[in-house]
């Protein structure tokens, strides 16, 4: 776990080699399975948290821009909802990428409230970016920034709360962009249950849901014209290649994305185009792959309201209010 400290005294605590050791014995597991997978909290190196900005600008994808269009149109609501407490407001970001959605929110709490803002990411170089321009943008703003997995970086935040004077302030804990949706339904429940042990009756979380759709504008959504999601996917193979010795040659594979109606999920995949044999030297092992074998790199799961809630309740939490925008195609859950 990395900690950025601005404008308070922490230490910080490098953990490299437990990370590399930790994504050679997740990419043995996932290519040694008879259905081969990776998991998606690898794409995020330097160039795939890139490429997912750059996603997120895509026309195609309307998760983001819709998300942020909800947060601008329900602010005053979203701002009344967490009370209109005089105190100091420590908001946690799970997974703050370049904190752009986070910046409307903290634009207008700052006027009302002092902020004590905690984005935690696994990419140390999307942190360092985001926090440099939120320090440049707002003068009166403490920020400790958390490169580790969420749920470790949420326990890590509440010691440093509870070590320091503003452990009765009040938390609010955002979690953006859907990424609920790349965890499987059983991991959703347990990650959220997880959240709301380290919350007090006080705190409140506000998460995003991509909600179910057409076919096509899902499909759409995740096979953009200019290729981009295309570069992402391939990219973790790429990655594999340069932290691994991975010997996978890029033109072997095509990305592949649909939507599994039945299971109410975008799945992405990397398929191999011919019968081919990759070595990864860290492994020392052999990985074939059979003509159209394909390794699932990610399912991105789309919700209906109704699961909104059995998601919330069976986590323990209770729904203080949905905003949705217009055409229902996403949700913001204010979670208590
Ligand atoms: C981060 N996450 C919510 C994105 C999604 O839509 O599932 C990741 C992504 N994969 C391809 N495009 C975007």
């Amino acid at each position: 776990m990395t900690l950025f400290a601005i404008n308070t005294k922490l230490t910080v605590n490098l953990s490299h080699i437990e990370k590399n050791n930790r994504f050679a014995i997740d990419v043995d597991k996932g290519l040694s399975a008879k259905r081969k997978y990776l998991p998606p909290k690898y794409f995020y190196d330097k160039l795939g948290s890139r490429l997912f900005e750059k996603i997120c600008d895509q026309p195609e994808y309307y998760p983001t821009r819709t998300e942020t269009g909800i947060l601008s149109a329900d602010m005053d609501n979203i701002v009344k909802i967490l009370g209109d407490h005089r105190n100091s407001l420590n908001i946690i970001e799970l997974g703050s990428g370049s904190s752009v959605k986070t910046k409307l929110l903290l634009k207008n709490f700052l006027s009302k409230r002092r902020i004590h803002y905690f984005p935690i990411d696994i990419s140390e170089s999307i942190l360092n970016l985001s926090v440099k321009n939120l320090m440049n943008e707002f003068y009166d703003l403490k920020c400790t920034a958390i490169c580790s997995e969420y749920i470790e970086g949420l326990k890590r935040i509440n010691e440093l709360i509870s070590d320091s004077h503003n452990f009765s302030y009040q938390k609010l804990i955002i979690f953006f962009g859907s990424t609920i949706g790349n965890f499987e339904p059983i991991q959703a429940r347990v990650f959220l249950s997880s959240i709301k042990k380290q919350m007090t009756s006080q705190d409140k979380m506000l998460i995003g849901f991509d909600l179910q759709k057409d076919k096509r504008t899902l499909e759409k959504a995740y096979d953009d014209a200019a290729g981009i999601t295309a570069k992402f996917n391939l990219n973790i193979l790429t990655r594999i290649n340069r932290e691994l010795g991975g010997k996978f040659n890029l033109n072997s594979f095509y990305h592949k994305s649909f939507y599994n109606q039945s299971r109410n999920r975008i799945e992405m995949h990397l398929v191999s185009k011919h019968e081919q044999e990759v070595k990864i030297k860290s492994l020392n092992k052999i990985f074939s792959f059979k003509v159209d074998e394909s390794i699932q790199t990610e399912n991105s799961y789309k919700f209906s309201l109704n699961q909104i809630k059995n998601l919330a309740e069976n986590s323990g939490f209770r729904i203080v209010r949905n905003f949705t925008d217009l055409r229902g195609q996403f949700c913001l859950s204010c979670l208590h």
